[in-house]
């Protein structure tokens, strides 16, 4: 499973890739403006700069909803740099407008997706990457984790090559979930992939080896 941190925070983003496990960057409009990042100049930088950084895909949304607007944004995001992945709503247009990148070589990941039909209609519009909500859904009262592992049946079973993007990530458990559902990647706040490291048993043991060494050495 893929590795991509799910934030616009460049310090977050240099964390992560400083671990040596990170494959790629999410971001979306909340997450542009929670880092004062405005207006169109400043959103394109940002973007820039996040490829320099990474050199992994970088999800980049469009603001448009209509099919027209979509292509003009998603045309000049893609410019900005080859790694770059337009990401698309999940509406009407939405799936027009992947069919139209998927036919002009220009990668998508379709977002906001809560349900199977969904991932299918995104799958046959030629989407690159898929992102189910897992969180958004759990706080509904739902199983996040249970569709991931539905739509990763339906995907093997047609044959569908777009990657299933587990997002909406909330904990460290729902990583380990996601990767045992079938999810070909996760993208997580760094609080999340930072929680993967934590065991008591780890810690304890860690203590214990030190001490005996420091012993041993007089
Ligand atoms: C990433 O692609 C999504 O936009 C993001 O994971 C949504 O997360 P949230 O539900 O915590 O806002």
């Amino acid at each position: 499973m893929k590795f991509f941190i799910d934030t616009a925070n460049l310090e977050q983003i240099k964390e992560a890739r400083d671990l040596g496990i990170l494959d790629g960057v999410t971001t979306n409009p909340s997450l542009m403006a929670k880092e004062g990042i405005t207006g169109h100049d400043n959103v394109m930088a940002h973007y820039k700069a996040i490829c320099e950084l990474v050199d992994g895909d970088i999800s980049a949304e469009v603001i448009s909803t209509d099919f027209e607007g979509m292509i003009a944004e998603g045309q000049a995001l893609a410019k900005i740099h080859s790694n770059i992945v337009v990401k698309v709503p999940m509406i009407k247009d939405g799936i027009k407008a992947i069919r139209w990148f998927s036919d002009n070589g220009i990668r998508t990941n379709c977002t906001l997706v809560f349900s199977a039909g969904q991932a299918i209609l995104a799958a046959k519009a030629g989407a690159t990457y898929l992102s189910p909500f897992i969180g958004r859904i759990d706080d509904m009262n739902w199983d996040g984790i249970e569709l991931i592992a539905q739509i990763s049946d339906i995907y093997a079973i047609q044959g569908y090559s777009t990657e299933i993007l587990a997002a909406s990530i909330r904990n460290p458990l729902h990583i380990v979930r996601a990767a045992e559902a079938g999810a070909d990647v996760c993208t997580c706040p760094l609080n999340s992939i930072l929680g993967l490291l934590k065991h008591p048993l780890t810690d304890i043991g860690l203590a214990q080896f030190l001490a005996d060494h420091k012993k041993a050495e007089g």
